[in-house]
């Protein structure tokens, strides 16, 4: 058994305890100031002692993919080379980070994002395969607009190369580790998602074969680009289990079939996995929490919503939408630990365990106790980090986040605002907790251990 203050070891790459910072978009950009602009969100959490710090999902294509306004891309060498400057402040604080490789597919600006697709009319979206009836449908009532490129075998080469290389650059500029995307609807999932992918090439899922096993191959393929360009540094995904997936979708992947594909991503070479329970689709089922009136009805960001969702009319088709969802959506403290824990049992390399988490005793059990076997190595907290981005100290030291999970903070930042708390009562709180010196970081950690020898000790 093990406490959050414990050291761990992550693909080789010590990490100081096994706390961590999940991705989270910082919609920094890759424009002048983008660097600062992410080690004034990123600096502050390594400050506060969180021993892993996942910078947000990056994406690997010059055009393209990108799931939010100003995402940061990390196809350009010469931009990564800059972000050493990012690195070499979070090891300055003791911290280790690692940097989230994505490409949205379908789940990308050009898709739902109507000023968007109005500046940028010709671009496409890489798909695995012709989208299916569902998201049709949704293109052909306007909710959005598909203009789809199905990649032909080469180009999935090329794609997985094109992860490869931005893991070079990265590993050059001092990250410690590569996280790779492989959920919330982006083109990993949708390669591992029986609804997205119908391919009958190699990345395809033979009729005789499991759900997933074409998304394993590209999985496989990612690594074996990473291992090419960026030599042994870790890398770690997210898989998915599709569970969250709405009734009218019949082909999806089972919990099961989650565990069975995080399982072989680990077998193939991965050194650590994340796994999560989410749908189909871009839903609240990666961001379980309430339904956040205020931000919906903050007169300040409604033309914001207008020019993102095409008009005041849509914005309120979308408001309405996520109003339904987020009945369907509460939050569990650690929704993910029941998959997390069921993969804990097949791999010998570390289950990171993330998803709704905010009090100390959760991580503490999540990690392992007398009642329950443990169901992650290391555990992480995304929203927290906005409304604290100094919560490290406090949790390290036995507090509690204060993150209500209201969902404030999301749409606003899917809207192309910047991510930070929008409640104003935990906002004043972490004001008096700041003025009381809650975030000085207390204490140490001890000495590393691998979770092969723990899990042999269980
Ligand atoms: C605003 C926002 C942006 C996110 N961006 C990413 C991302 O870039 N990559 C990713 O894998 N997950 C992303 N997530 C999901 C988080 O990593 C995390 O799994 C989820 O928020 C649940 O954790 P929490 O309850 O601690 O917030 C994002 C979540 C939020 C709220
Ligand atoms: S607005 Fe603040 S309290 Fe609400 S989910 Fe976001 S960070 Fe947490």
């Amino acid at each position: 058994m093990a406490a959050l203050t414990d050291p761990v070891d992550v693909g080789g790459v010590a990490v100081p305890n096994r706390l961590y910072r999940a991705p989270v978009l910082e919609c920094a950009g890759t424009g002048e100031g983008a660097v600062d602009a992410l080690i004034d969100e990123l600096a502050p959490t390594a400050a506060s002692g969180v021993g892993l710090v996942f910078q947000g999902a990056s994406v690997v294509t010059a055009e393209s993919g990108c799931a939010a306004p100003n995402m940061t891309r990390v196809h350009d060498p010469e931009f990564v080379a800059e972000l050493e400057r990012l690195t070499g402040t979070v090891h300055d604080h003791g911290g280790r980070i690692f940097v989230q490789l994505a490409q949205g597919g379908l789940r990308s600006l050009e898709a739902w994002h109507a000023g968007h697709r109005e500046r940028n009319p010709e671009v496409e979206q890489l798909a695995v395969s012709r989208p299916p009836w569902q998201l049709r449908l949704l293109d052909r009532v306007g909710l959005v607009d598909l203009s789809p490129r199905v990649l032909s075998t080469d180009e999935v080469y090329d794609l997985a190369e094109q992860f490869g290389r931005a893991a070079g650059y990265a590993a050059d500029a001092g990250y410690d580790g590569i996280h790779l995307s492989g959920a919330n609807m982006g083109i990993v999932q949708q390669f591992c998602s029986p609804l997205y992918n119908r391919r009958d090439d190699e990345f395809g899922t033979g009729a005789d074969e499991p759900p997933g096993s074409g998304g394993l191959r590209f999985l496989e393929a990612v690594h074996d680009a990473v291992r090419e360009h960026a030599g042994d540094v870790p890398l770690v995904t997210k898989v998915p289990a599709e569970t969250a997936a709405p009734s009218f979708v019949r082909r999806h992947l089972s919990f099961e079939d989650g565990v069975r594909l995080a399982t072989r991503t680990a077998e193939a070479g991965y050194d650590a996995v994340v796994p999560v329970d989410v749908s189909t689709f871009w839903d609240m089922s990666v961001i379980r929490g309430k339904f956040p009136e205020r931000a919906w009805s903050a007169a300040e960001l409604q033309s914001g919503y207008a020019a993102a969702f095409g008009g005041p009319v849509r914005a309120r088709a979308v408001r309405l939408l996520n109003r339904v969802q987020a009945r369907g959506f509460d939050r569990e403290p650690g929704w993910n630990a029941d998959l997390c824990r069921a993969v804990r049992r097949r791999v010998d390399v570390p289950v990171l365990c993330e998803g709704g988490i905010r009090e100390r005793a959760t991580c503490e059990r999540l990690l392992g106790d007398d009642a329950s076997p443990a169901a992650a190595d290391l555990v992480g907290m995304a929203r927290p980090f906005y409304a604290e981005p100094r919560l490290g100290a406090r949790l390290l030291a036995g507090e509690d986040a204060l993150c209500a999970s209201c969902n404030n903070c999301t749409v606003p930042q899917a809207a192309g605002e910047p991510g930070r708390c929008r409640t104003p009562s935990v906002v004043r709180e972490r004001a008096t907790l700041e003025r009381a010196g809650a975030y000085e970081r207390r204490g140490g950690s001890g000495d590393e251990g691998t979770v092969a020898d723990e899990r042999e000790g269980e």
